[in-house]
């Protein structure tokens, strides 16, 4: 079964958009083994919008373009798969992809053909240029057959932002992730505001078809295509960003340049605690505790039930000022009179406490506080 957990791996298009080519490509594969991001579970690597040509060829055929891939695109996912990685393309359900390329609207199962002959293991599948009067649910579906059809194990990797709730439907036309937003950008804002919109949406997202949040920003610092060239995010956002897609259980496809990336970021993305509460086999939502308390406004408390009776309580500061914020235990089941609690143990720092009297702690700006957590009565 594919997509049995949260798919991990790495992306070209938030650092290199368009600049993307086979020593590139060749590079990244070296670096997600050498650097253990491989050993880490990230296992795709997926090659974004720009390999092809302009314009299909006589026969009707998307042509990569050889300047950025001289040897064609088969060398490249045999250099990869000897990696012991796995390789993605990306396609779009319109007429056009995103940044202009011929796709795969009413050329579905000639290109799953081509995809599947090069050897490719994942598609990601967008939405631009949509035809006005095309039917969504319908387009999806033809690319999951196609590509069924070839008789290849595909990730289909669905991409239409959240049009028509996908969370309702994607699962049930084969697609093994669905990008629920519009594009994230190296920023807080970016970040917060598409979590926000799909902390209610989790419910459907589970082995076999994941809600995906989008690509990481961490390690980009303001460089790339999604970035302005303000710096980007700071290291304390990029850790509460990459804590928060593992506590929602959220594919990590990373965006940074994994060959070049700092100590801090590596030692982020490939962090064993962080990355098992994504990949929890139970792959449960987390459940959002709701005050409606003046001192709560921008703050965001969750428990998440991972197997083994354990669970992961986090507090998420989004406000740019330190406060001390506090986790109701009552609020999330563990009533006064159970006279139960929890041993925790701090996810960064390491640092570990028994509570019986709710959580308080202190939460840095735009910071996230994540605890592992055992249920114990006195
Ligand atoms: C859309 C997608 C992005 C990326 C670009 C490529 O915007 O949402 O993730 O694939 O297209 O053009």
């Amino acid at each position: 079964m594919l997509a049995q957990r949260p798919p991990m791996g790495w992306n070209t298009w938030n650092t290199f958009g368009k600049d993307i080519n086979e020593e590139l490509v060749m590079q990244t594969a070296d670096a997600m083994v050498e650097k253990g991001y491989l050993a880490a579970g990230y296992e795709y690597l997926v090659i974004d919008d720009c390999w092809s040509l302009p314009e299909r060829d006589a026969d009707g055929n998307i042509v990569p373009d050889p300047e950025k891939f001289p040897h064609g695109m088969k060398y490249v996912a045999d250099y990869v798969h000897s990696k012991g990685l796995k390789f993605g393309m990306y396609s779009c359900a319109g007429t056009r992809t995103c940044a202009g390329y011929p796709s795969s609207y009413a050329h579905e199962y000639r290109d799953a053909r081509m995809f599947a002959e090069i050897g490719i293991d994942f598609l990601k599948y967008d939405f631009c240029y949509f035809p006005q009067h095309g039917d969504c649910k319908h387009a999806y579906i033809t690319m999951s057959m196609a590509l069924k059809s070839t008789g290849r194990e595909i990730l289909f990797s669905a991409c239409n932002w959240g049009k028509e709730e996908p969370w309702n439907w994607m699962r049930s036309v084969g697609a093994h992730m669905y990008r629920s937003t519009g594009d994230i950008n190296d920023t807080f804002v970016s970040y917060k505001d598409i979590l926000d919109s799909q902390i209610d949406k989790f419910a459907m997202s589970a082995p076999g078809c994941f809600n995906d949040i989008d690509m990481l920003i961490c390690g980009m610092y303001g460089k790339g295509f999604v970035s302005f060239n303000n710096g980007g995010c700071n290291d304390e956002e990029y850790k509460s960003h990459f804590a928060l897609w593992c506590l929602f259980g959220a594919p990590l496809m990373i965006g940074g340049d994994i060959r070049n990336m700092n100590d801090l970021t590596r030692e982020l993305l490939q962090n064993k605690e962080l990355i098992a509460i994504d990949q929890d086999e139970e792959c449960r939502p987390p459940f959002e505790v709701h005050s409606n308390h003046w001192f709560d406004a921008d703050t965001r408390k969750f428990v998440k039930h991972l197997s083994g009776n354990e669970y992961v309580l986090a507090i998420f500061n989004t406000c740019p000022a330190e406060r001390k914020l506090e986790l109701s235990f009552d609020a999330i089941g563990v009533t006064t009179e159970s006279g139960c609690g929890f041993e925790l143990r701090d996810i960064f720092s390491g640092e570990e406490m028994t509570r019986f009297d709710n959580l308080y702690v202190d939460v840095p700006p735009h910071g996230v506080r994540m605890f592992r957590a055992k249920l114990i009565s006195k």
